[in-house]
């Protein structure tokens, strides 16, 4: 039996000021989309930012729904929304910040598998690496250089 090892590593920023200038702006505009969020039903709250290779941001909140699955993670709002308006942009940063409407969350809130395998999708098509920062209300920020580093392995067109 042989073993793979696979090993990553992340920044991490003590506060949004560490952060280089235009990335603060991107974490900003992250925590003032996430107050748009619709989440009656799990009262957490989270907002991403996408800061494109024109310069363009592209934001998005998450939307829930009665029948749970049909809501959507902020970061797939945002990801699907940048894909529609320009498709041949690439994605440099995404930003993403996390708040609970009953706890105040501290630590840095990383994306779901499945927001993770959209991401992938959108770094794989353009060839180029995805920063990912993520925080939560409050607290450090950590940084992914690429989306590869939160998901080993990931599944992709070239096996199909
Ligand atoms: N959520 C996101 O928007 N992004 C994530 O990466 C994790 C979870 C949303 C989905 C749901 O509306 C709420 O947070 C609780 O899971």
């Amino acid at each position: 039996m042989n073993k793979i090892t696979i090993t990553t590593d992340f920044d991490v920023f003590e506060s949004i000021q560490e952060l280089p200038t235009d990335i603060q702006n991107l974490m900003q505009q992250a925590m003032t989309i996430r107050k748009s969020a619709y989440a009656p039903y799990s009262q957490f709250k989270v907002g991403a930012a996408l800061l494109l290779e024109n310069g363009e941001i592209i934001v998005g909140s998450n939307q829930e729904n009665a029948a749970y699955p049909s809501g959507l993670c902020a970061e797939r709002v945002a990801i699907y929304q940048a894909g529609s308006l320009y498709p041949q942009i690439k994605i440099i940063a995404i930003a993403i910040s996390a708040a609970s409407d009953n706890n105040t969350t501290s630590t840095p809130i990383p994306p779901c598998g499945s927001c993770r395998q959209s991401i992938a999708e959108y770094e794989m098509k353009q060839d180029t690496p995805i920063e990912i920062y993520f925080m939560g209300e409050i607290g450090s920020i950590y940084k992914s250089d690429s989306l590869k580093n939160l998901l080993p392995l990931l599944f992709d067109k070239k096996f199909l």
